[in-house]
């Protein structure tokens, strides 16, 4: 196999990037007038301004070069057409059926799964309509006011970011709710105020053997049956939302009860399937499907154009020459809208399950850096908390501003005070502020030379810090759905370039397998000696700290 960093793309990138690495943003824009004309894409409604990146046009064409050489085109259409891109699992990965809005068939092993899905987001709007217009109620009559999602990971973070991006158009009766965490706080607290008579609960995994999801269902189980209801009732306050019917049906949730998925909807693309539900409930089906048209907007364009006009190969490149050229080792996902507060959370499950691998497709070791460290907070808290490192820190991170350009919420000024602060704070990572230009502003200012010279160095903004600006008219259904879409696929380019396989995890299997180890200890009567001296020592430490032996 050719490892990424010997085909002739890579090697022009490395010497690019010596022969260009002196030159700063700040001397590109005085070169060049045209760079926001010559740097910027749309698709789907969305907007992409990437002129304040360190690149040219002839770095955006070597960039361009590594990802055909690197068969990205060939890469697409594979997953689009439903082969096995996830061989570990021997899987397809083909979360652009779920939203497959094109009445065209898909294809996995001969048949059509487009039938399945129909059918599946059928039973969800008539179930959920019948829990929105108060139809569906709970075992003594009264209408369901509380959902609580109980999933984690794939299963937790996409309604529960989704879910949160389109609180606006909330249901004013339901309020939904999600708990992940096995730390008994996370149910005891969510249920706290909740009545066992209107709650609805969601049970949300994929294998229905996930430890956390399994415990946290058996409490909220216990609690409902606890409060006098009995087992006849469950069926009007839990429903399932698998791949795994006979374990859903073991569990006590009828078959009936149960909305479908399947095996090549991987956790972190699920929020498309039937593990929408807290996303449909929330919205509406209708609103649903918007989200839906907006992922299959970006599908399309992803699908069908040039790779130099690809918003999701363009920001995947971005990607690939700061992580593999300029040694950035993270990306701050700083979304300016409130609504978005879930957002970089949700990204980082997206982007670090699936490309934090250590290993190529053919499962040798990889020569180059893969997937980088996701982050993030919403503006404008981050500039009061990190963006302090960001603007004179020694680290380089490339930023992705993302912004609505209308509120959902129009209150006096804020929207333009959100606006200005954005963009200003792009516009103050590249230019920051010379030594000249702080001089003068402080000699204008009345400040001594003293001063001066004693507070220029901590004063002075390097600048030079690149950073893209992502902007949608307004964050609804459509909008969003294309924005998550824009970064599943750019994701799955950048596993291209690197030749790894996204769409598996196996990294998180080893802790849960030592955790259920662990758990049967945590009972022992004799101190634990089979684990190494420090893990010994904690188990043994907490057992005596519980008063379980001396
Ligand atoms: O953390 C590993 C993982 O398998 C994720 O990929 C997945 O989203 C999550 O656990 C939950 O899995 P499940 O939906 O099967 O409960």
């Amino acid at each position: 196999m050719t490892q990424p960093v010997d085909l002739p793309a890579w090697q022009a990138l490395n010497q690019h990037y010596q022969s260009t690495k002196h030159l700063t943003l700040r001397e590109m824009f005085a070169g060049d007038g045209t760079r926001f004309e010559q740097f910027q894409l749309t698709a789907a409604g969305v907007f992409l301004d990437y002129s304040k990146n360190h690149v040219s046009a002839e770095t955006m064409s070597l960039l361009t070069a590594l990802a055909r050489e690197s068969h990205v085109p060939q890469g697409i259409a594979a997953m689009f057409a439903g082969e096995r891109v996830n061989p570990t699992e021997q899987r397809p990965a083909l979360h652009t059926a779920l939203r497959n809005r094109s009445g065209k068939a898909v294809i996995v092993d001969g048949n059509d799964v487009m039938p399945a899905i129909n059918k599946v987001l059928d039973r969800l709007a008539v179930f959920s309509n019948k829990v929105r217009n108060g139809e569906w109620c709970g075992y003594d009559g009264s209408m369901i006011t509380d959902v609580v999602n109980i999933g984690i990971g794939g299963s937790d973070l996409g309604p529960l970011m989704a879910s949160e991006a389109l609180a606006a158009f909330a249901h004013e009766r339901l309020n939904i709710h999600f708990v992940s965490n096995v730390d008994g706080s996370h149910l005891a607290s969510t249920i706290k105020n909740l009545d066992p008579k209107t709650t609805l609960f969601i049970i949300a995994s994929k294998t229905f053997t996930t430890q956390e999801t399994l415990t946290n269902a058996g409490s909220a189980k216990q609690w409902f049956l606890d409060s006098g209801a009995s087992e006849v009732d469950v069926a009007k306050h839990f429903v399932a939302l698998s791949t795994n019917t006979e374990r859903v049906t073991a569990f006590g949730i009828d078959a009936e009860n149960m909305f479908e998925f399947w095996d090549w909807v991987g956790g972190r693309y699920s929020l498309w399937s039937a593990i929408g539900l807290p996303i449909i409930l929330s919205i509406g089906m209708e609103r649903f499907e918007q989200l839906l048209e907006g992922a299959h907007a970006m599908d399309e364009h992803f699908r069908t154009a040039p790779l130099d006009q690809n918003l999701p190969v363009t920001l995947a490149l971005l990607t690939v020459w700061y992580n593999n050229f300029h040694g950035a080792h993270s990306h701050l996902i700083a979304p300016y809208d409130q609504y978005l507060h879930r957002f970089p959370a949700y990204l980082q499950q997206l982007t670090m399950e699936s490309n934090g691998k250590s290993v190529h497709l053919d499962g040798s070791e990889v020569s180059c850096n893969t997937g980088p460290i996701v982050w993030g907070e919403p503006g404008t808290n981050g500039q009061h908390a990190y963006f302090q490192l960001v603007h004179q820190g020694t680290h380089i991170i490339p930023t992705d501003f993302i912004l609505p350009m209308e509120s959902l919420n129009p209150v006096g000024q804020h929207h333009e005070l959100l606006m200005a602060n954005c963009f200003a704070q792009s516009e103050a990572l590249m230019m920051g502020k010379n030594s000249e230009e702080l001089t003068l502003e402080m000699r204008e200012a009345g400040v001594t030379v003293d001063e001066i010279d004693r507070l220029t160095g901590h004063r002075t903004f390097a600048g030079n810090r690149p950073s893209n600006t992502i902007m949608v008219h307004r964050l609804d259904a459509h909008a969003l759905g294309a924005l998550i879409a824009l970064y599943e696929h750019k994701v799955f380019v950048e596993a291209a370039i690197w030749n790894i396989n996204p769409f598996d995890q196996w990294g998180v299997e080893l802790g849960k397998q030592l955790a259920s180890a662990i758990q049967k200890e945590l009972s022992s009567a004799k101190p634990v000696t089979n684990h190494d001296s420090s893990t010994n020592g904690l188990i043994n430490r907490a057992l005596k700290m519980r008063n379980l032996h001396a």
